[in-house]
């Protein structure tokens, strides 16, 4: 295979120890691998500095309090938030949207009003509003997909009404790798005066992203996902809406004050991280933007876009092969061989040492629109090169062969 600048390794591959020799890792979507600077702070984390934060009054305590602050710092310059004050660390992108679900939209929403979602979304993107919109009496609106599987934004600017509250999108989808023109989406929802939550999951790990250019209302991330560790993510949300939320759930480091009579409330972001949080996963984190930072997220959304298209051109050459998705998807590519089910790919491309997807990917509603059960999904990461992709589309012309 040809291989084109952009296609060269960004020749991080040693970097990452769990990844051997010949295996074509291709489920970043799922979760990516870790980095070794990524796992070298963990292994301080726990190994040399450990101690809880903001109770104790011992040095160890101190520092290690500095250290978690200054994770939240990095999160907030990483995308571009006002202050650190605006960066809740949750367990991840579903943990993110569910708090906004039941404090935000709960506290502000009445019945009658509606939620915007695409049909594209992940379950976590779903349920958590089905959840809220149940205890509101709201009510739910599905926005459809172009014929290229993106969220139609022109459908969305004659759907929007002004009992629309709140539009909650993927920046990227995990299924179809389609962006989302999320200028524009903030655009519309806010002349009808409804806020913009983006899933920024997909997004994080393969393009800079600058809320405030965005000018969405809500943005979250899950850490494992952008190299760092499970169990820690983002959410970011505009400090006047985050001021303005109740807490959703109660322990201790969240409060101000507690008696029996009366309990006031920390600020933000304290006030929705109750209990110790995962201290030593937020310096996780903190490695793990540093190292996609370091490399540069410009050059890994080249390097992606350069391997996607190569995946695109050289799968559609297979006559059985359907593609989902966009040309110029992120990161990810979705398709399907007719006439063999998505899992039976997955377990023949295993035996070559190529590791996808396949499913139904958490989003079952998406699934429907394609009128598939499951699809088949390479996705890739900053570890990939032009080498897993010939090994991707080797398997794949097996897979054709076995099944005739
Ligand atoms: C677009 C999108 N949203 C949300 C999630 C949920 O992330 P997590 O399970 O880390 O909370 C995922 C994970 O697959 C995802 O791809």
């Amino acid at each position: 295979m040809q291989v084109t600048a952009d296609m060269r390794p960004l020749d991080v591959l040693a970097d990452f120890p769990a990844i051997p020799s010949g295996w074509a890792y291709l489920d970043t979507a799922a979760t990516a691998q870790k980095p070794r600077p990524v796992i070298d702070a963990i292994t301080r984390g726990y190994g040399e500095t450990y101690a809880t934060v903001h109770r104790g009054v011992y040095q160890r305590s101190a520092d290690m309090t500095l250290a978690y602050e200054a994770a939240r710092a990095r999160a907030a310059k990483f995308l571009g938030a006002g202050s650190a004050d605006e960066i809740v660390f949750v367990r991840g992108a579903t943990e993110g949207i569910n708090l906004v679900a039941q404090s935000w939209a709960v506290s502000q929403l009445r019945a009658g009003d509606r939620i915007l979602l695409s049909q594209l979304e992940h379950h976590s993107n779903i349920v958590p509003w089905q959840l809220a919109a149940e205890r509101i009496g709201a009510h739910i609106d599905v926005l459809p997909l172009t014929e290229d599987q993106r969220i139609d934004l022109d459908a969305m600017a004659e759907m929007l009404t002004s009992r629309h509250r709140l539009v909650a999108l993927a920046h990227v989808s995990n299924v179809t790798g389609s962006v989302l023109d999320a200028r524009r989406a903030a655009e519309l929802a806010h002349g009808v005066g409804a806020k913009l939550l983006l899933d920024g999951c997909q997004a994080v790990p393969r393009m800079p992203v600058d809320v405030g250019a965005l000018d969405c209302d809500f943005y979250v991330f899950s850490g494992h996902k952008l190299y760092g560790p499970t169990g820690v993510g983002v959410l970011w949300g505009r400090a006047e809406l985050l001021d303005a939320m109740p807490p959703w759930q109660g322990g201790g480091s969240m409060i101000d004050k507690v008696s029996f009579e009366r309990t006031t409330y920390a600020p933000p972001p304290g006030r929705f991280e109750a209990g110790t949080p995962h201290i030593v996963g937020a310096l996780g984190l903190h490695a793990a933007i540093d190292y996609v930072e370091a490399i540069g997220l410009d050059r890994i959304d080249a390097h992606e876009a350069a391997l996607v298209a190569e995946t695109r051109a050289r799968l559609s050459e297979i006559n059985s092969v359907r593609l989902f998705g966009p040309e110029n998807s992120a990161g990810i590519v979705s398709f399907g061989v007719e006439g063999v089910h998505p899992h039976d790919i997955a377990t023949i491309l295993d035996e070559s040492r190529v590791a996808i997807r396949a499913g139904h990917h958490c989003a079952q509603p998406l699934m429907e629109a394609l009128g598939v059960e499951a699809t088949a999904r390479a996705s890739f990461g900053v570890y990939n090169s032009a080498d897993d992709v010939a090994a991707l589309v080797q398997g794949v012309e097996r897979v054709t062969r076995i099944f005739g």
